[in-house]
Formats: C-alpha cells, structure tokens, sequence
C-alpha cells in the first residue's frame, strides 16, 4: 500500500519557471500510486511542453476548454468530477487572482470553479483545491496578492508554502516554489483526517551522547526513525508539533519545529522548557539512563590495563512530565529483548503512563518494517506490522482517539 494508492489527482500547471519541477512532482506522485492527469495553461506550456507531462504521467495532457476529445465538450467537468485533489504547482500570480475572484477563463481555471464541494447540493463529496504559488518576492508581497492569498484561505483553499530562497530572477525571498518532495508530503498529508488539528504535541526521539572526554562519550545505536515518523504523523494530522531530537541525521519533518540536543540533561531541560500548552508528550528517545560521573577535560590516555568508569542516573524525563499536575496525555515507549507484554505493562504502571508502545528488539533490528504492540488501561493492542510511517499514523490514530474531548465553543 503505498501513500496515495488509488486517488485520482488532476495537476494544473501555470506558467513559471517552477514548472520545471512539476514534471518531477509528477514522477513523485505516480511513485506513490496517484493516477494523474496534468493540465496546462497557455503560459505554462510556454515552459514545459505537454509531451514530457504525457511520458510522465503516461495520460493525455489538456489544455484547452473546447478539447474535442472530452465527452459533450467538457473537459472542465470531466477533470474535476472524477478528481481527488485539485494541485496546482507551480500556481502563479495570475491564476491565483483569477481564482480568488472565481474567473473561468481556461479550462484550468473553469475546473477549479467547477469542482465539487461537500455541503453543496448535488456534491457527493469534497474535491480539496490545493495551490503552490511561485512567483517573485515583490509580486508576492504585493497587497494584491496578499488579499487575493487571504480570499482562497478563507474559500478553504490549501496553500503550500511558498518557500523562501534564492529566485530565478535573481532576488532572494518569499515565493519560491516548495521542492517536489515536499509538496508530495503535504498532498499525502491533505488527505489524511486532520485528528490532531489544533493540538499541540511535544516528543523526544533519536540517542542522546554523554561526554566522557573531548572526544568520545556514550550513547546508543537509537536511529530516530520511529520518532522522527511520529512526528510528521503527528504533524499530518494536524498537530502543532515540536521535536527535541539528539544526534541523529535525519531532516526535521515539514512543519515540524525541531529542538536539537545532545545530552539527557539538554534533553530533559529543552522539554521542561516547551511542556506548558502540550496535549500530548511522546518519550520515543532512547534517553542514557547513566552518563560520566566526571567529564576529562583532557582526553583520557591508554596506559592502565583496566579502566573503570564512574556513572550517575540522568532525569528520567518521561517519568517527570508523567507525575506532573499539569501533565499533558503521556506516551511512553518500552523496548524489550524478552517478555514485552509483562515488561511494557509494567513500565506503564511504574511510570503512571496512559499508553506504552512496546516492541521486540530483534525484530526491528535493520528491518524496514515495524511489529508494535500498544498497551492501555483497556489492554494490549498489537498492531499490523507494515512500514515506520504506516504504523506512526495508526499510533497517532490511537492517540487520538484518547485525547479527552473538547468542550464545543
Ligand atoms: N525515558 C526518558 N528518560 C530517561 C529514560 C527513558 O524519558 N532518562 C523514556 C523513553 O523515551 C521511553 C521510556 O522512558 O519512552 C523508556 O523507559 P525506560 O524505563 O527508561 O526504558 P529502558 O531504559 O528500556 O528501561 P530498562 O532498561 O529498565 O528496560
């Protein structure tokens, strides 16, 4: 099952130079099993011919309104009606006015104009219009376009990005096209129930690194993965989330804000800092439970045959933040060699914690997919093993589903 297996999604692409990268967006988005259907503006295939978007996408390319190829004429309802997701990358200023005052003066525009909407009668369902602006930071930052980007927010339009960075013109700003890769994160995360939308989650992942002397110290073979996956889980659905991650090389999933550390203490102080205002906070760092008694200034030297090494207890985060009054919902994670249901559960109680998500050691070790078993007060809950970010979406699911409901405003 790959992230968009199935889903149908036409890609309009306006005239910019961005529009290079949208033949790379394509690639992506068949990669991750979408069935698209691209189409182009005048202006856009002034950039990119429709040839390579036909190889790439492996479907006709539409540009005009009165394509005699659409049945009675009406490629704007064909390629709406059937649709997923409406993505328009790059989406450049014009067309972004244009829809913003529901102008339908090319098959791109009419189809946006013509896309169902649930609530309106006659709509099965929703239809998202998602657009990547890309344009010069002076046309960006115009009060036209400011009002036009507040006019489609408000419509329930997605906006990705723009980015910031170096411009094909020369400038440096605000309006730059998001990267393929990251675009694709974000149409995956649209499709996605937004469970978390308006919570705020806090997590720890990756190993943390004791000094013992200038250079080397101790840690663990920790990788991040699970915890960098459940914070772009977490992030898809909606959360405003943040990462306090020791050493690992990993990039901080989109929208996530990451708090990089290195020791337990780094660690156990950058989330102190950031608890207030959490709902959730997921301990998936494998925290060193000891570090050096003593730091060496100066590297310790081989001589003695026997070395011994003096160790004291770190703040066991998980377990503070868990006794709080104010503690957020806390998740704790149990990683054992042997008896996990007994181990994880009795983590659970030592630790006060609602949720553990337990697993067997040898069976993540260098596999791709992940074997959990989720631990609650209403019992033990093993999950289908499948890839990190599979199972990622189903523990943020199941996080979800605890949150103490909210009282309607
Ligand atoms: N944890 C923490 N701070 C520590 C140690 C652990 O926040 N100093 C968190 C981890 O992020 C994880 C959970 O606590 O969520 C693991 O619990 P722990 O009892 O420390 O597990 P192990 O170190 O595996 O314990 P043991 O060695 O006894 O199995």
């Amino acid at each position: 099952m790959t992230d968009l297996d199935g889903k149908c999604i036409t890609l309009g692409v306006t005239g910019g130079v961005a529009a290079y990268k949208a033949a790379e967006l394509v690639r992506l988005l068949g990669k991750a099993g979408a069935r698209v259907r691209v189409v182009l503006t005048g202006a856009g295939a002034r950039f990119v011919t429709p040839v390579t978007f036909q190889a790439l996408s492996g479907n006709p390319v539409w540009t005009d309104l009165w394509d005699p190829r659409a049945s009675n004429n009406m490629a704007h309802i064909e390629l709406s009606r059937d649709a997923d997701a409406i993505v328009v990358a790059p989406a450049s200023a014009d067309f972004l006015a244009r829809i913003a005052h529901g102008l339908a003066n090319d098959l791109l525009t009419t189809l946006c104009l013509a896309r169902p909407r649930a609530g309106v009668e006659g709509a099965a369902r929703d239809c998202p219009l998602l657009v990547a602006p890309a344009m010069n930071v002076q046309m960006w930052e115009n009060p036209a376009t400011r009002r036009n980007m507040d006019v489609l927010r408000q419509d329930g339009v997605v906006v990705l990005g723009p980015g910031s960075g170096d411009q094909a013109c020369g400038e440096t700003g605000m309006g730059r096209m998001l990267e393929p890769e990251e675009l694709l994160d974000d149409i995956v995360a649209a499709f996605l129930p937004a469970l978390l939308a308006g919570r705020r989650v806090l997590l720890t992942a990756g190993p943390t690194f004791e000094p013992l002397d200038p250079v080397r110290g101790l840690t663990n073979s920790s990788s991040g993965r699970m915890g960098y996956a459940l914070a772009r889980a977490a992030a898809e659905a909606g959360a405003q989330v943040t990462l306090v991650s020791g050493p690992v090389s990993l990039a901080a999933p989109r929208g996530v804000r990451r708090v990089d550390v290195t020791t337990a203490r780094e660690m156990h102080a950058a989330v102190m800092e950031r608890l207030a205002g959490q709902d959730v906070f997921i301990g998936v760092a494998a925290v060193a439970d000891f570090r050096p008694a003593e730091f060496a200034v100066r590297k310790i030297k081989k001589g003695a045959a026997r070395l011994t090494l003096d160790l004291v207890a770190n703040p066991d985060i998980l377990a503070e933040v868990a006794v709080r009054p104010d503690r957020p919902l806390c998740v704790g994670f149990a990683a054992e060699s042997e008896n996990l249901d007994a181990y994880a559960e009795a983590k659970r109680r030592a630790k006060g914690l609602p949720l553990v998500v337990g697993n067997l050691v040898h069976e993540a070790l260098g596999r791709e997919d992940s074997t959990v078993v989720l631990f609650d007060d209403a019992g033990r809950h093993p999950l289908p093993p499948g890839p990190k970010m599979e199972v990622a979406r189903r523990i943020i699911a199941h996080i979800a589903a605890m949150m103490p409901r909210r009282a309607p405003v």
